[in-house]
């Protein structure tokens, strides 16, 4: 993992010099310690779909974290995924995913998160139009890992400053994906999971997209992809990567939208091979030949040698 020294600031998530990254930190880490608590105990399940799961711990951290941001910002707007909806008119919207892996959770399977982006809309920005992301918390209570970046200065681990992997090619990198749980027919990902796998050291679906884009910043992977992902899944993630260094977009190259309904988030280096990739399977292309063992040692040589 890509973790820098110790910095000689205080931890990011008690640095007084940031704005927001204190007072949310500590509403992230309340609502991830209930999250363990709920998870130690063992959960009912309700379904939303015929596979699309919600549990009390859901509800109960958004709850929390609903009331802890009314508390300490105000004036801010709230957008849950289970429903809430406050001060929409607000400068500043703060988009909230209570439990990001809910259906790991359900299955007691230890990956998920709490993820709180924070968007500045300023006055005009039209209500289909995107503000910009100017913080983030993403905290992993399982492994008492705390994600946080400000736009401008810097992602952080725990406190430590990250920066994405140095890798930059696809054959050496590992990667990441989610499917969607509702609709899952509709989804063409399973396509593209194929190619990326035979093209990768691996593709990792490991059911929380807010986690999956911290691990991209702090170089535990080297990209990650997602159809309809929705805004409260994005939008801390995103600046992370960005914070540490990456880059994230659509599949086309072009700029990340928070409803655009297509992410992809990498290290930068390898991102022209991905977009590439995706053209050419959107366009129904044949795509360069997977390359064979010996291929690949000699290409690798040549890079070396360069
Ligand atoms: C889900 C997770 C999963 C992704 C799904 C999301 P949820 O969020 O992020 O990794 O593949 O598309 O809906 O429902 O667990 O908050
Ligand atoms: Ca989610
Ligand atoms: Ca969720």
């Amino acid at each position: 993992m890509s973790l820098a020294s110790s910095p000689a600031q205080p931890p990011s998530d008690t640095n007084p010099a940031l704005v927001w990254v204190p007072k949310a930190s500590a509403i992230a880490r309340e609502a991830g310690a209930c999250l363990r608590e709920f998870f130690s105990k063992g959960v009912v399940t309700e379904y939303k779909g015929d596979v699309d799961l919600v549990t009390i711990a859901d509800r109960t951290s958004e709850k929390l974290i609903r009331e802890r941001l009314a508390a300490a910002f105000p004036d801010d707007g709230v957008y849950g995924e289970e429903g809430t909806r406050d001060r929409m008119e607000g400068e500043y919207r703060w988009y909230v995913d209570p439990l990001d892996g809910t259906t790991n959770f359900a299955h007691n399977f230890p990956q998920f998160c709490v993820s709180m982006g924070l968007e500045h809309r300023p006055a005009g920005t039209a209500h289909d139009k995107d503000g910009t992301i100017v913080a983030a918390i993403i905290y992993d209570p399982m492994r008492d890992e705390l994600y946080t970046a400000e736009r401008g200065r810097g992602a952080w681990l725990n406190g430590r400053p990250i920066h994405v992997s140095r890798i930059a090619v696809l054959a050496e990198s590992l990667i990441s994906t989610g499917f969607p749980s509702r609709k899952r027919h509709d989804s063409p990902n399973v396509h593209f999971y194929q190619e990326f796998t035979l093209r990768s050291h691996g593709v990792r679906r490991a059911g929380s997209a807010a986690l999956d884009l911290a691990f991209v910043a702090s170089g535990r992977l080297e990209a990650f992809w997602e159809f309809n992902l929705n805004p409260w899944d994005t939008a801390a993630g995103v600046l992370l990567v960005e914070e540490a260094g990456g880059r994230v977009g659509d599949f086309a190259g072009g700029l990340f939208q928070l409803n655009s309904q297509e992410v992809l988030a990498s290290n930068g280096l390898i991102h022209d091979e991905l977009v590439v990739l995706f053209k050419d399977m959107f366009a129904g292309r044949n795509i360069s030949p997977i390359p064979t063992p010996q291929e690949f040692a000699r290409k690798r040589m040549e890079r070396a040698a360069r």
